[in-house]
C-alpha cells in the first residue's frame, strides 16, 4: 500500500518514527511528507533512512513531477502523526499553503489524524471545531491520549502510542485485524476499567505491592473505548502509555483506587466496572513517618515486625452498592494459582458466588505465567451458568475483545441521548 506520512511540527514528531518503522516493517511503501517545522524537530535524513525514500517537504522541490497533486492523488492512505493544532486548523479549512496540507486537498483515500497539542489547544473551541468539521468530512481524527505532556501538565492533547495509530490507519483502510465486529456496540456507554496493582504504603520509601503490569486492563480500556465507550481507567502504577481515548485517574493504594472507583460510580452515569487491578488484601496497620531503619530502638529485635489491617473490598462494596438494580454491571476478576481446596476454576467459581458480581474472569498466575506477559488463558463464568467460556491462550487484546463480547449485550436499555 502506498502510504503518505504526514509529519506537523509539534516535539511529538520523535514518536512518528515509529509509525514509520510499524508501517515499513508492515510492507507499506511510505513518503514522509514532514512540514517545515517538523523538520526543526527530526531531520530529513532520519525520515529518508527509515523509510528508504528521499522525503518531500515543499511543493518547489521536484516540480515537473507535481508533488503537491501527485502524492495525494496516488495515495492509498494518509497518516498525519502528529497533527499539530495549526494543522488541524489548516486541513480544516481547506489551506494548501506547504506540501502536506496540498497532499490532504488531493487526496481521495482515507486520511487519518493523531493530534498532539496541550491539553488547552485541544480544549480550545477552536480546535473544537476543526476536528468537528474534519470528522463531518469524513476525516479519521483518532482522539489524543490523556497523561504526561511535554513539561509538567498532564491531561489529553498526547499523541496516541504509535501502535494505536497505525491499527487506526489500517482499520480506516479496511485492512489489519479483519475479523474485527464493527465497533460501536459500546457507544453511549461510561465504563469504569481498574487496572495495574496497588501499593501500600509501609515508610516514606518502601510499598507492600505486586507483580501486575496492568497490560490487561488497559487492553481492556483500549478496547472498550475502539468500541465506543467513554472510558475512565483507574490506573493503579502502570508504566505503559495511555490508551487513546481514556481518561486515566492514577492512584496508587486500594484506598485510593476505592475512592477514585466510587466517585466515578457515584455519578450514576457508570454502565460496568471492569475489576482487573489486582487490589490489595491488606495493608500496613501502621505508616512511618520517616523511614524504618535497620536499628530501630533500643532493645527491639532486628527485624520489625510488620502488622497488616483488612483493606476493604472494593468490588464487594459496589455490589452491595447497588443493592438490587442490575447496574452498574460488575466484573470481578480472579487470579488464582490453585491450591489444596481445589482448583482454579473450582476456586473461580467459589469466589463469583462470594462476590456477587455478573462476569469473573479467572486466570492462572504464578511467577511464570500471566503477570506481565503477553499472551494468557483465562475462564469466563457467569452466575448460574455450569460451563465457563475459556479463552486463549492468546493476547490480552483478544481476552479484552472477549469480556466485552459478553458484556455489552448485556448492558440493557441504552441511557436516553440528552
Ligand atoms: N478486589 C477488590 N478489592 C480488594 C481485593 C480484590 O475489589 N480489596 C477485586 C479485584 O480487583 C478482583 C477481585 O476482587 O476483581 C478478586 O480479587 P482476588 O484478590 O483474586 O480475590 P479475593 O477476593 O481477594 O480472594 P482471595 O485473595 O482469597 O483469593
Amino acid at each position: 500500500m502506498r502510504v503518505v506520512l504526514g509529519v506537523a511540527g509539534g516535539i511529538a514528531a520523535y514518536k512518528a518514527c515509529s509509525v514509520l518503522r510499524l508501517l515499513t516493517e508492515a510492507g507499506h511503501e511510505v513518503t514522509v511528507v514532514p512540514t517545515a517545522s517538523a523538520l526543526r524537530f527530526v531531520g530529513a535524513p532520519t525520515w529518508e533512512a527509515l523509510s528508504g525514500r528521499s522525503v518531500a517537504s515543499s511543493v518547489w522541490e521536484d516540480v515537473p513531477q507535481v508533488p503537491h497533486v501527485r502524492l495525494g492523488q496516488q495515495a492509498d492512505l494518509v497518516v498525519v502523526a502528529p497533527a499539530t493544532a495549526d494543522l488541524l486548523a489548516r486541513a480544516a479549512h481547506g489551506l494548501a499553503d506547504d506540501l502536506l496540507t496540498s497532499t490532504l486537498l488531493t487526496a481521495r483515500c482515507p486520511v487519518v489524524l493523531a493530534p498532539a497539542m496541550h491539553t488547552e489547544m485541544w480544549l480550545h473551541a477552536a480546535t473544537a471545531a476543526n476536528v468537528e468539521t474534519l470528522r463531518a468530512r469524513g476525516v479519521h481524527v483518532v482522539e489524543p491520549a490523556s497523561g504526561r505532556l511535554t513539561g509538567a501538565d498532564t491531561g489529553p492533547g498526547r499523541l496516541p502510542e504509535p501502535q494505536d495509530i497505525v491499527a487506526a490507519a489500517l482499520a480506516a483502510v479496511g485492512e489489519g485485524d479483519q475479523d474485527r465486529r464493527e465497533p460501536g456496540d459500546l457507544e453511549g456507554r461510561h465504563v469504569v476499567v481498574t487496572a495495574g496493582g496497588t501499593r501500600e504504603p509501609l515508610d516514606p520509601v518502601r510499598f507492600l505491592g505486586n507483580r501486575s503490569s496492568g497490560k490487561q486492563g488497559y487492553a481492556i480500556a483500549a478496547e472498550a473505548a475502539a468500541r465506543g465507550a467513554r472510558v475512565s481507567l483507574v490506573s493503579a502504577n502502570v508504566s505503559l502509555g495511555a490508551p487513546a481515548g481514556c481518561d486515566v485517574v492514577e492512584v496508587g493504594s486500594a484506598l485510593e483506587l476505592q475512592e477514585a472507583v466510587e466517585g466515578l460510580v457515584r455519578d450514576r452515569s457508570v454502565d460496568a466496572v471492569v475489576m482487573a487491578a489486582a487490589v490489595a488484601d491488606f495493608r500496613p496497620a501502621a505508616y512511618a513517618e520517616s523511614k524504618i531503619k535497620k536499628t530501630h530502638g533500643t532493645g527491639e529485635p532486628d527485624a520489625p515486625v510488620i502488622e497488616l489491617v483488612r483493606n476493604p473490598d472494593v468490588l464487594a462494596t459496589l455490589v452491595a452498592g447497588r443493592g438490587g438494580s442490575p447496574r452498574p454491571y460488575l466484573v470481578g476478576f480472579a487470579a488464582e494459582t490453585g491450591d489444596a481446596t481445589g482448583d482454579v476454576l473450582s476456586l473461580a467459581r467459589a469466589k463469583l458466588e462470594r462476590k456477587g458480581c455478573d462476569l469473573l474472569v479467572a486466570n492462572e498466575v504464578g511467577t511464570d505465567k500471566t503477570f506481565g506477559r503477553d499472551d494468557t488463558t483465562v475462564h469466563l463464568l457467569h452466575p448460574g451458568e455450569a460451563e465457563a467460556d475459556t479463552v486463549g491462550p492468546t493476547t490480552k487484546a483478544l481476552v479484552a475483545r472477549a469480556i466485552w463480547d459478553h458484556v455489552a449485550p448485556a448492558l440493557g436499555e441504552r441511557p436516553e441521548a440528552g
